[in-house]
């Protein structure tokens, strides 16, 4: 199969609910699309990875800035097809930009893999133009992964506290999904990841098919029914996590208003 049919058959796959991470993704897009009104004029993505949002944020901001950490994007963001879209590398901890030079910053599912996630919010806060905006997303819920790099889960109460702590105003911190939505998103990974995933790994094409043919059905039925239940009886205790969104205050006064 030529390059192009298997990149274009990955992204039928990735966006469907085959796809075992498919709820998790759908629940990240949701509430970034909700965030939509505190996104302007030119975005710093912290940990951009592949800007798997950019789409979802082009026709209002200005310039969309991907920053990467080099240790960690290229030995877990460049698998497959996929290269990460980064235009400047440097360290969320030490963010290679003047003060008060963006209007926004996105930041997803990066904080857990900061060693030093207090550092990389004062480096957010700093480079924030005053009034502008800070929207991220968090796991408080998932399994280990692109390891070692991986070190803390978010409560929405740590999330809140590390902004506070760097002079940031939360505009609000909800959580993405309920308890259902966090356990069908996690057995549908667990069954993906333990009786699919190791065939695939091994390259053993045929076993992978076979069980790929039970598997990813399964998956997709936990994933619907889970998302179902979750709309019926939210339980937002137990949650994937959060999205963060927060203003650099103008005025000192305004921190606490
Ligand atoms: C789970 S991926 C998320 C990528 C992308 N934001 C997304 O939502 O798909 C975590 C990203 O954080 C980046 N990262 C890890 N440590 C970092 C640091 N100290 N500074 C900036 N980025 C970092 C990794 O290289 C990786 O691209």
């Amino acid at each position: 199969m030529g390059a192009t049919w298997r990149k274009r058959l990955n992204e039928i796959w990735e966006s469907s609910w085959l796809c075992s991470e498919q709820l998790e993704k759908r629940l990240i897009v949701r509430s970034l699309a909700e965030a939509r009104p505190y996104v302007s004029g030119d975005l710093l993505d912290v940990g951009c990875g592949h800007k798997p949002y950019a789409a979802l944020f082009a026709t209002q901001v200005r310039r969309h800035i991907g920053l990467d950490y080099p240790p960690t994007v290229d030995q877990h963001m460049t698998v497959g097809y996929r290269a990460p879209q980064v235009d400047i590398y440097g360290d969320g901890t030490a963010l290679p930009l003047r003060d008060a030079a963006v209007d926004t910053v996105l930041c997803t599912q990066v904080l857990e893999h900061c060693a030093e996630p207090g550092a990389v919010m004062a480096e957010i806060a700093r480079v924030l133009k005053p009034g502008g905006h800070l929207v991220l997303t968090a796991p408080q819920e998932w399994g280990l992964h692109q390891e070692p790099h991986d070190y803390y889960r978010f409560t929405r109460y740590g999330l809140q506290h590390l902004a506070e702590a760097h002079g940031l105003r939360i505009e609000y911190v909800t959580a993405r999904g309920g308890f259902w939505a966090m356990m069908g998103q996690r057995w549908s990974a667990y069954l993906y990841d333990n009786y699919a995933r190791p065939f695939r790994r091994r390259g053993q094409r045929l076993l992978f098919l076979l069980a790929a043919a039970f598997v990813l059905p399964a998956s997709a039925l936990t994933q619907l029914l889970s998302l179902g239940l979750d709309r019926l009886q939210p339980l937002p205790m137990n949650t994937l996590g959060h999205i963060l969104v927060a203003t650099k205050p103008e005025t000192a006064r305004d921190a606490v208003s």
